[in-house]
């Protein structure tokens, strides 16, 4: 009986403390954003952009509203809400606005204005010369071709702004992931069209009687022609996209462009306040060896268990290329072998990789018969079943003109849409920032229309 009563009583009491949790809990969130507001601190999701601030910014002057645009901001109350009101409500909108960054239910094309540099950023670096007022190659005639070889890893530019010029010729079959627009007040994105790998690749070199490289004086250019363009001023730069997939490419303009978004082929070269994860898309490289097109291959008519063709020794690589050299060298299926481009390097390569079960991309598995154990234990049906999921995703990695559905063109465009939300809160939020500066009404004609928001 004594018993029942005490447990009993322990039952109420642990739901009262409960309650009591959950209710100091509430209210620690609730100061919690409170301070964050207060402070202005920047956080991964900036809270203020989704309440009223930007839209009395915009109400503020003759611009459109928000209703015009048929865009849904994530808070029921959109009227008159006192800036210091913001409650965990916010974390509703935040979440929304999650859900909404990655919703690709729309099928709407991403809208991309692009400048018209001088051909001596773009096709001119690949000896061609324009016919006419054009400052880009009729895509009716002939193409200019992206120089072989190793360039071509870096060719993302090329891809890119080809796809941009045939989304503007008439009955051209392409994948529709973007389109060019010519009123850059109605674009997503402003696309900034430097062959920046092609740029780096062939005019590094300091010729005897210049001062500085080809490259670097295309940079100067470059940064000083957008930063002085009404687009990059409205913005300040953070929404244009920017290729530079070469590691040491744009390697002077890097430090000045970097609110834009970059496409990248990784971070590696490149601190976190110009490069990251959140404004910045890390894209493929363009594969050199030829696609295994109609690969009727298996298993059993692959007869090289491990291939590798490639640099041995590398001047800044590192030593795991040598080490796994010898630990794999007396393997007799097992091929890895010095190569390069030169000598027809690019076909035997592309023959030895589909004649083989595995590729080897290096990485530290420098531990004396541990890769070769490993994969030897790979059996027909599990390697039957990698190579069938290789297949579902080979698309990803084609980089093709005209560009076709999921190939790296679409993949890349679509990347550079998912982040167009975000970058558009960041642009807002400096734009309340400076909001002293609003009142005089030319800035709010700078405003990026919400076209897309969601
Ligand atoms: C560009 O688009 C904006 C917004 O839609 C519009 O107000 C403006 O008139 C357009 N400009 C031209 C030159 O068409």
């Amino acid at each position: 009986m004594a018993d029942k009563h005490v447990s009993s009583l322990g039952v109420v009491s642990r739901k009262y403390l409960l309650c009591l949790f959950s209710f100091i809990l509430a209210l620690f969130l609730l100061s919690w954003f409170l301070v964050l507001r207060s402070t202005g601190r920047p956080n991964s999701i900036d809270h203020s952009l989704l309440t009223k601030p930007f839209h009395s910014i915009i109400n503020n002057g003759s611009s459109p509203s928000w209703d015009q645009y048929n865009v849904e901001l994530p808070l029921g109350n959109r009227e008159g809400e006192g800036e210091d009101e913001e409650t965990p409500r916010e974390k509703v909108a935040v979440k929304e606005v999650k859900c909404n960054t990655h919703n690709e239910n729309s099928k709407e094309p991403l809208k991309v204005y692009m400048y018209d540099l001088p051909p001596e950023f773009h096709f001119g670096l690949l000896g061609w010369t324009p016919q006419g007022d054009s400052v880009w190659p009729d895509l009716r005639t002939k193409i200019p071709a992206y120089p072989g070889g190793l360039n071509l890893q870096h060719s993302i530019e090329y891809w890119l702004t080809l796809d941009l010029l045939a989304s503007e010729t008439p009955g051209f079959p392409r994948a529709g992931g973007a389109i060019r627009v010519r009123n850059s007040s109605e674009a997503d994105v402003i696309f900034v069209p430097f062959f920046s790998s092609l740029s780096y690749n062939r005019y590094s070199k300091v010729n005897p009687h210049q001062k500085k490289s080809k490259n670097k004086l295309l940079q100067e250019k470059l940064v000083k022609f957008v930063t002085s363009q009404r687009e990059w001023k409205r913005s300040r730069g953070r929404d244009h996209v920017i290729l530079a997939h070469h590691p040491n490419s744009m390697l002077n303009a890097r430090m000045k462009l970097w609110p834009a978004m970059f496409i990248l082929a990784d971070f590696g070269r490149y601190p976190p306040s110009i490069a990251n994860v959140e404004k910045d898309v890390i894209a493929p490289y363009k594969h050199v060896i030829r696609s295994y097109v109609d690969d009727l291959s298996n298993f059993d008519s692959r007869p090289i268990l491990l291939y590798f063709q490639g640099a041995i020794y590398r001047k800044d690589g590192g030593l795991a290329r040598q080490e796994l050299f010898y630990l794999l060298k007396d393997e007799k299926d097992v091929h890895f072998q010095f190569g390069s481009v030169q000598k027809n390097g690019i076909n035997k390569a592309s023959k030895g990789m589909h004649s083989s079960k595995f590729c080897l991309n290096i990485a530290d598995a420098i531990k004396e018969k541990f890769l070769v154990n490993m994969i030897r234990g790979i059996g027909k049906d599990e390697w039957t079943r990698m190579w069938q999921k290789l297949k579902e995703v080979e698309h990803f990695f084609e980089f093709q003109y005209p560009s076709k559905e999921g190939d790296a063109v679409q993949m890349i465009w679509q990347a550079v849409a998912r982040k167009v939300p975000v970058m558009r809160m960041k642009i807002h939020r400096s734009m309340r920032y400076s909001r002293s500066l609003i009142h005089n009404n030319r800035e709010l004609r700078t405003i990026p229309t919400p076209s897309n928001f969601w």
